[in-house]
């Protein structure tokens, strides 16, 4: 059901990566592929390859792109486990990078992939301008109207009603998952009306990634998981589930689904990858 040829093909290029020409700084890029190499669903890269699919354009020809986002993205995981932040010692089922190599060298790993991430996105074999303009997406999607100021929301405590946790869901996890498929949008140089139902499917995606990782971390398992259970509640974290109740929060997970689910029939193009993420990211139990 999900399209593991596309994760077969994120994993064998991210495998491929190497950061270090320099003896001293090989413990650096240790550090920073035991967590990319680690595991992982693969969720972002594998969107960004199935909008390529569906433009009808060939996926490998996005590799750099993908490979980009799931470096930010292990980037995030590295810096929310931190004893700092979320303090959790399991990740993609192996300890975390603080624990098995440090705070400092887990804080640097993190700083390491962002930077690289942008790297291999500068890479890209897209029209120059075109990936400048992907570029300053995943970007904004990143930082403070994104990925990092959705962390500061949820760490400051700053969401306190149904309205406020929607908004820290489209920050901290919605932007990045959105921005997985729009820097495809961007590169291949699609225009509205065109790019719309996809920019409507890619956000509520997003929305319905975190409802989804709250319902988890209260029903999942740590084997199943690789990452601990209850984390949000040892924290007294607001989530879908501390807010409505788990009967409540799965029936909005099949309203998320649903509406993701519309938006994407409304797209141009061969979806049937993209309704395939979205419906793993709906029954996933990892
Ligand atoms: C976990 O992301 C963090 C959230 C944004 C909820 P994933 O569930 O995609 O983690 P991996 O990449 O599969 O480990
Ligand atoms: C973190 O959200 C999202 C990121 C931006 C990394 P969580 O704190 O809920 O992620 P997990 O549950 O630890 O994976
Ligand atoms: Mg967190
Ligand atoms: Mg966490
Ligand atoms: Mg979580």
């Amino acid at each position: 059901m999900y399209p593991e040829d596309l994760r077969s093909t994120v994993d064998a290029a991210l495998e491929r990566l190497r950061f270090s020409s320099d003896a001293a700084t090989a413990g650096l890029e240790e550090a920073m592929r035991y967590s990319l190499l680690a595991g992982g669903k693969r969720v972002r890269p594998v969107l960004t390859l199935a909008t390529a699919r569906a433009l009808g354009a060939d996926p490998e020809g996005f590799l750099s792109v993908a490979c980009a986002i799931e470096l930010i993205h292990t980037y995030s995981l590295i810096h929310d486990d931190l004893p700092a932040m979320d303090d959790d010692e399991l990740r993609r089922g192996v300890p975390t990078a603080h624990v098995k190599f440090g705070e400092d060298v887990a804080i640097l790993a993190g700083d390491g992939l962002f930077a690289e991430a942008i790297r291999l996105f500068c890479g890209q074999p897209s029209p120059p301008s075109n990936v400048l303009a992907a570029l300053g997406l995943l970007s904004a999607a990143t930082g403070v109207d994104g990925m990092v100021g959705g962390q500061y929301v949820d760490v400051a405590g700053e969401a306190t009603d149904s309205r406020g946790l929607r908004n820290l869901h489209e920050l901290k996890t919605g932007r990045l998952i959105a921005a997985s498929v729009e820097v495809v949008l961007a590169l291949e140089g699609l225009e509205e009306p065109e790019t719309i139902p996809y920019q409507r499917f890619a956000g509520e995606l997003g929305v319905l990634f975190q409802i989804v990782d709250d319902i988890l971390d209260v029903t999942g398992t740590e084997e199943q998981l690789g990452k601990p259970r209850g984390s949000d509640e040892r924290h007294g974290k607001l989530t879908y589930v501390s807010l409505f109740g788990l009967e409540r929060a799965r029936e909005l997970a099949v309203e998320s689904h649903a509406n993701a689910a519309k938006a994407l029939a409304e797209a141009s193009g061969d979806t049937g990858d993209l309704k395939r993420v979205a419906d793993y990211i709906f029954t996933r139990n990892e």
